[in-house]
């Protein structure tokens, strides 16, 4: 199988062109498959990332051909600017409150619907717009898929005045390097005003609910990217076709 010889890492400098081109095939087709939760008059939070873009592009494309009569609220100003393109009706959590359904990406989950969330440093928004949500559907391909969370590095929004000291002091608890998130050489700068540490944990991390809330205790966090108990459906895209992944006793089983 041509997904098979594809390295696990999209960044891996081996991950050929026609790997990379089976991974965004991959993306789609997940991103597509979520839309059959969603249905006319729903209030939907939009996730954040190359994945569930696909979803976003698929619901305008509904909007636009099937009338499709939803409410969106975004979770990032990138997801609001791709959505605004589509048409989509764009509300907020003051505005409409409780939503029906959250759809949103994930960079690793495992056997028990746990995540790691905030690759794209979306993260408080995600967790904001998902708790808010009467369910949560992931949409990833095979490759985020893992026994134990923690070898992504775990995302960690902090205030700009504090991010020395919580990294200090997640550096106490956390084997491997909490690195500053930057671009090009500056601080990556969320879309709440505060910057990411990236903590290279391993793949360790078997109770993030205790984890979560241990970094959440820390003076200058915003929020944790790890998603405990939130998680309904993951829809897994791999080389042999789409998986719906069901919580047992869910909130969509
Ligand atoms: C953004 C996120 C994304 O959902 C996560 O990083 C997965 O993104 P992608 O689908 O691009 O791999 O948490 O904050």
């Amino acid at each position: 199988m041509i997904y098979n010889i594809c390295n696990r890492n999209y960044n891996s400098p081996i991950l050929t062109g026609h790997c990379m081109a089976v991974v965004e095939d991959l993306k789609k087709e997940a991103g597509i498959a979520a839309c059959k939760y969603v249905k006319n008059g729903m209030k939907i939070g939009l996730g954040t990332g190359s994945t569930v873009k696909y979803t976003i592009i698929e619901l305008g494309r509904r909007i636009a051909e099937e009338d499709l009569q939803i409410m969106g609220v975004p979770t990032s100003e990138v997801t609001k600017e791709l959505a605004q393109s589509l048409n989509i009706p764009l509300s907020d959590l003051a505005e409409i409150g409780k939503l029906d359904l959250t759809i949103d990406g994930a960079d690793e989950f495992d056997p028990n619907y746990n995540l790691i969330k905030g690759g794209g440093g979306a993260l408080t928004r995600e967790k904001i717009v998902a708790l808010a949500s009467n369910a949560m559907v992931v949409v990833a391909d095979d490759r985020k898929q893992v026994s134990t969370l923690g070898q992504f590095p775990l995302p960690v929004e902090v205030t700009v005045s504090n991010w020395e000291s919580v990294k200090e002091q997640i550096s106490h608890i956390c084997p491997g390097d909490v690195n500053l998130r930057e671009t090009t050489e500056v601080p990556f700068v969320t879309d709440n005003g505060g910057y990411i540490l990236d903590c290279n944990f391993g793949p360790m991390i078997s109770k993030p609910d205790v984890l979560e809330k241990r970094i959440n205790a820390f003076e200058g966090v915003v929020e944790v990217g790890l998603f405990v108990g939130i998680c309904d459906v993951v829809i897994i895209s791999s080389s042999s076709g789409i998986k719906t992944s069901t919580k047992p006793n869910g909130r969509l089983s």
